[in-house]
Parts: C-alpha cells; structure tokens; sequence
C-alpha cells in the first residue's frame, strides 16, 4: 500500500473569482450558480483580460487553459468552462471545435450557421442516421500559483431540425435533453439552470471546493 497520500482539494475561499469567459451566456450561467455562495465574481470581459487561443484538442487542456490565464493575469482564481457539442453519428464532432464551427470570414460568430453545419452533415449519412448527442462542460478552477481543479458534466439528448425557441445560447435551439420535449432555447433561464451539462459540472466543484 502507497504511503503517499492523495492530494486534497484545495478549498475556495470568499473573496474575488474571475469567471474566465467572454461567452455572455456562460458569464450568466455562471455567476448564476456561484450566486448562493457569497462569492464576489468579475468576469475575464469586465476586467479587459484577453482571450487566450484554444490551442488544447482536449476539454481539459482548454479550460485549465483559459483559466490559468485569468489567474496569472488577475491575480485572482479563475474558473474557467470549456464546453461543446458531442454528436454520436459524427464521432464525436464538433466536441472541442464547436465554438470553431460558428466561425465565419469577418471573424464573428454565427450560430445558425454552425448548427446548420452538424444538420448537413447528418443528412449527408442518410435518414437512419442517429441525431444523438451530449453536451460536455469542463470546469477549471485555476490559482495563480498553479494550482488547478477540474470538474466535468454532461447532459445526453438529440438533435432536432429546424431549431425551436429563442432563449439560451450557442446550439440550444436544436438540442433537446433526455427526458425532455423542448429545446434548451424553448426553457426558461431556470429550467435550463436545474439540469444542465454546466450546472452538472459545477455541483461537483462545489461539493469538492466549498
Ligand atoms: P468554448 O468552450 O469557448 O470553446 O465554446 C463552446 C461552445 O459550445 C459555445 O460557444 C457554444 O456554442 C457551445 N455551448 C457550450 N455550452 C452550451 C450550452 O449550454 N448551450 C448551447 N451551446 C453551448
């Protein structure tokens, strides 16, 4: 048996949190679920900080990414949530490049574009074709000192054509979690927040970090 015993988690303190993201959606998301815990936060967009390239091809390397980056800038812990969309029938695409796949030429973001991208690609296997999916959140609570935690969540569901409802961000209007009828973008703020692949994630981190 090993005598070295397993590293604790280290616990947050109260005082600032910088919410690593320049996404509005997941800022409100976010602050939403950090609210309860007395927890002042500031986002990365608030503070002026730059958004660091994503060059990891994993969850986990982005985010710890991300956050680390707010951290050493602010001085502060960063939590930082890289996330995206895991479709079955195209092995797992678009995962980490679903914010890529919203990219157009002038460099801003379409959505309807991208989950118009995953609809064509589906349609091109044929009509069998499963429109399962996941969405995936990796949380990364960064210190400036190096430290990192990470805490993962995911939500199953399938995707519709055309997308349904107005609310919500990024593919919501084409995802309908299990157990559900609705898009993500036809809930309110507050369904989306009971059960989602982010709000999974973070159950974790406060379990483990408060
Ligand atoms: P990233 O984490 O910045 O790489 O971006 C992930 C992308 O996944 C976001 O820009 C959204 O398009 C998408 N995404 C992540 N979470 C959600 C969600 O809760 N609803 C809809 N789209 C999401």
């Amino acid at each position: 048996m090993s005598d070295v015993a397993p590293q604790a988690i280290r616990k947050l303190g109260k005082g600032k949190l910088v919410i690593a993201t320049h996404n509005a959606g997941k800022v409100r998301e976010i602050a939403d679920l950090l609210a309860p815990y007395g927890i002042e936060t500031v986002s990365a967009a608030e503070l002026d900080l730059p958004e660091p390239e994503e060059t990891g091809t994993t969850f986990m390397a982005n985010a710890e990414l991300k956050a680390m980056s707010a951290a050493d800038l602010s001085g502060l812990p960063a939590l930082a949530d890289d996330s995206g969309l895991c479709v079955e029938a195209l092995g797992g695409d678009p995962g980490v490049y679903t914010a890529n796949w919203a990219e157009t030429a002038d460099g801003t973001r379409d959505w309807m574009m991208a989950m118009g991208k995953v609809e064509q690609k589906l349609l091109a296997l044929g009509p069998d074709a499963s429109r399962s999916a996941q969405f995936v959140s990796m949380l990364a609570l960064a210190w400036p000192d190096g430290h990192v935690e990470w805490f993962e969540g995911r939500i199953n569901g399938h995707l519709i054509w055309p997308p349904c409802g107005e609310m919500g961000f990024g593919y919501d209007p084409v995802f309908v979690p299990e157990g559900e009828t609705r898009t993500f973008a036809e809930m309110s703020f507050a369904e989306k927040q009971a059960s989602n692949h982010r709000s999974r994630a973070f159950a974790k981190l406060v379990a483990a970090v408060f």
